[in-house]
């Protein structure tokens, strides 16, 4: 059954857990989510991002989704769209069954040019203002992500605000987001806290100084009711990296966000995981071994089923960790 960011969200506060958004391009992304909510029953947000609509086509993502509903009716599903640009990304979205939209008006509408305030205020107010009449949620971004090791947006890994940013801009502001919820009335909230999109995170194991609790930590103090969103929340295991370098791959050594700093954000506010990165990485790395392995092997489905299984197990791992199990 499809629900809305905001009563899945809603539920998740109530209960102090967690729900990872695992991004979804295909099929097999589509089925390894919901075969591994099923198996720890779980509700389930899957999203898009503009790039998954244009690869998948609208139709195609939005009956895939009717599909798994009617494969698993007993798990709750929202459909979200992924950093949307514009209100015209928004609206399509929500024309094509969307429950929840992002509108990321943190940037501008070329998606990689930090945006003043005033501009994101407003535009995300609209959004909402519509969304809210058809009962979809909105989720608003205030800061923009990108490394505070390198102080570089994180536009290099595909996504995000290009060139160098200043610290004010790497951290929300916690006086800024109350005055901002309160001008969107947005039903979720991202918040730039030390992550960045992608593989290359953190040079290093990250500690304290480098992904900022305090931030979460602020902002949950002064709006406790708020649902926040942890956006470049893949942990990049070292184990996948591991399995993806020793089938070929040649991905230098890396850190993404610990699971257990996830675990302390979702103590204090943060409702929304967003995951992506680290569902590539399963998939590819039984490409790799696969193509290795077998070298005259060339059914897909022969490199799509493990493929799968590893997400499946990852999904499955994640929301185990945040609590979403037995939640559905
Ligand atoms: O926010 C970034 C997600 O990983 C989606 O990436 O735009 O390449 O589909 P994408
Ligand atoms: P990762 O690149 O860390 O998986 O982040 C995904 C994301 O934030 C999608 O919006
Ligand atoms: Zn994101």
């Amino acid at each position: 059954a499809r629900i809305t960011l905001r009563q899945l969200l809603d539920h998740a506060a109530e209960y102090g857990y967690g729900v990872p958004a695992f991004n979804i391009n295909n099929m097999e992304q589509v089925l390894a989510i919901m075969a591994a909510a099923k198996a720890v029953d779980a509700p389930v947000i899957l999203q898009a991002s503009r790039g998954a609509r244009a690869y998948a086509n609208d139709t195609m993502l939005a009956k895939m989704v009717e599909a798994v509903e009617l494969i698993y009716p007993e798990i709750p599903v929202c459909l979200h769209q992924d950093h949307g640009n514009d209100q015209s990304t928004c609206f399509s979205a929500i024309q094509n069954g969307f429950t929840s939209v992002m509108m990321d008006g943190s940037l501008e509408a070329d998606a990689k040019t930090p945006a003043s305030y005033e501009y994101n205020e407003n535009i995300t107010r609209k959004v909402t203002e519509t969304a809210h009449t058809v009962g979809v949620s909105v989720e608003g971004e205030l800061g923009c992500l990108g490394s505070l090791e390198t102080g570089k947006g994180d536009k290099e890994d595909g996504h995000g605000a290009e060139g160098t940013l200043s610290h004010d801009q790497l951290l929300t502001d916690p006086d800024q987001a109350v005055a901002f919820v309160r001008a969107t009335r947005v039903d979720a909230l991202a918040i730039a806290m030390g992550t960045s999109h992608g593989a290359y995170k953190f040079s290093r194991a990250p500690t304290g100084d480098i992904l900022a609790m305090n931030v979460v930590k602020e902002i949950n103090r002064r709006m406790p009711g708020l649902h926040l969103v942890m956006h470049g929340s893949s942990s990049v295991p070292q184990d996948l990296q591991e399995e993806f370098n020793r089938w070929g791959g040649a991905m230098p050594q890396t850190w993404g966000v610990p699971v257990a700093e996830i675990q302390q954000g979702i103590k204090y506010g943060v409702r929304k995981v967003n995951i992506d990165t680290d569902c590539r990485l399963a998939m590819t790395a039984q490409f790799r071994k696969i193509a290795t392995k077998d070298k005259a092997e060339f059914d897909p489905r022969k490199f799509l089923k493990p493929a799968m299984d590893a997400m499946r197990a990852l999904c499955q791992q994640r929301y185990e960790e945040f609590g979403t199990a037995g939640q559905a």
